[in-house]
């Protein structure tokens, strides 16, 4: 009796698998003569969002005496729901032995989160290929290789320092010498690796940009305030020799980084002038600025020659 159930059960499931795969064959040949094929922009989850997995038995009964999770698992040893369903795996008779479903959230959302995060940053395309992978070091002088090592030194303890009051990136000085670069280097691992939201100010054009979108003016500090990681570059720029920094400028500069240093906010900043000249334009912004910055600061000087990357021959 028990075994004529068994069977039964059996033969129900094997004509349920027939049935499914029968419905998957029909409507492949459906969409394959429809004239609007349907185009995901992920093949690999249909624009789901999550891929279905099934796993197999024995490799279900591994793992629980490894005792290992489930999202240990490489993907050699699932199979696609689809495929499942499609009849790819294993032969009707075969499918009980693959009953275990798992879901993983597909590769796709986190690229589209990135894709997302680096429109918004402001970052360029062009910024995009400024990495710490591309910055020379041989040849160059110990203070280019000091900039190195603390941008280096601040991505890996970002996730330790975040929170905390002392948690931000000054590189100042020296034109040409791999600020920029340096920290773009930063923005870009922070996007792609720990999908932060960073926007990336350039002084001089963002100073205009909102002198000249007064409207706008209000909603665009705020973006600078809020964002988890603001990089300003080349603030105060000087024209012949004089820090950029009017009156207007010094105070909507001030109501940014005033909020980011009360709120524990990173920022990164390149700038040509030293700490010194920074505390001159304005000690209450140039001292909230060192304090943020006091264990990731480098104030590159000497000899443009060597240091300004732009008058070497490097290629
Ligand atoms: N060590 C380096 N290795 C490779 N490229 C470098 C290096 N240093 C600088 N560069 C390149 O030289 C150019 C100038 O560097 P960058 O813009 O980062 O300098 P900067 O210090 O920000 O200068 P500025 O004050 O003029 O803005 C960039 O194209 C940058 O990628
Ligand atoms: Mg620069
Ligand atoms: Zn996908």
């Amino acid at each position: 009796m028990a075994i004529n159930k068994a069977v039964s059960i059996d033969t129900a499931f094997q004509a349920m698998m027939k049935g499914l795969q029968a419905r998957s064959r029909s409507w492949e040949t459906e969409q394959a003569g429809s004239e609007e094929k349907v185009d995901y922009e992920c093949s690999e989850c249909k624009d789901r969002g999550v891929v279905i997995y099934r796993i197999h038995k024995d490799t279900e009964l591994r793992l629980r005496k490894e005792h290992k999770p489930l999202d240990s698992l490489s993907l050699d040893e699932m199979v696609l729901e689809d495929d499942y369903l499609a009849g790819k795996v294993c032969t009707p008779d075969k499918a009980r032995e693959w009953k275990t479903t798992y879901s993983k959230q597909c590769e796709c959302v986190k690229q589209k989160k990135i894709a997302k995060l680096m429109a918004a940053s402001g970052i360029t395309e062009k910024f995009e290929q400024l990495l710490f992978g591309n910055f020379k070091l041989d040849g160059k002088p110990q203070m280019i290789k000091d900039a190195y090592e603390c941008a280096v030194e601040y991505f890996k303890d970002f996730e330790k320092i975040k929170g905390e009051r002392a948690n931000s990136i000054a590189l100042l000085g020296q034109p040409g010498s791999g600020k920029t670069h340096l920290l773009t280097a930063i923005m870009n691992n922070l996007i792609k690796k720990k999908s932060t939201h960073c926007l990336y100010f350039p002084y001089v054009e963002g100073m205009s940009d909102l002198k000249n979108d007064f409207d706008q003016l209000e909603t665009k500090l705020n973006a600078m305030r809020k964002a988890d990681v603001l990089f300003i570059d080349d603030l105060f720029k000087p024209v012949d020799g004089k820090p950029r920094a009017t009156e207007w400028q010094v105070e909507q500069i001030q109501s940014v980084v005033n909020y980011r240093y009360l709120n524990h906010k990173p920022l990164l900043i390149s700038s040509e002038l030293t700490t010194d000249d920074l505390l001159d334009v304005d000690e209450a912004l140039g001292s909230r600025i060192y304090q943020m910055c006091k264990y990731y600061t480098v104030i590159i000087q000497g000899n443009r020659m060597e240091l300004n990357h732009r008058l070497g021959d490097w290629d």
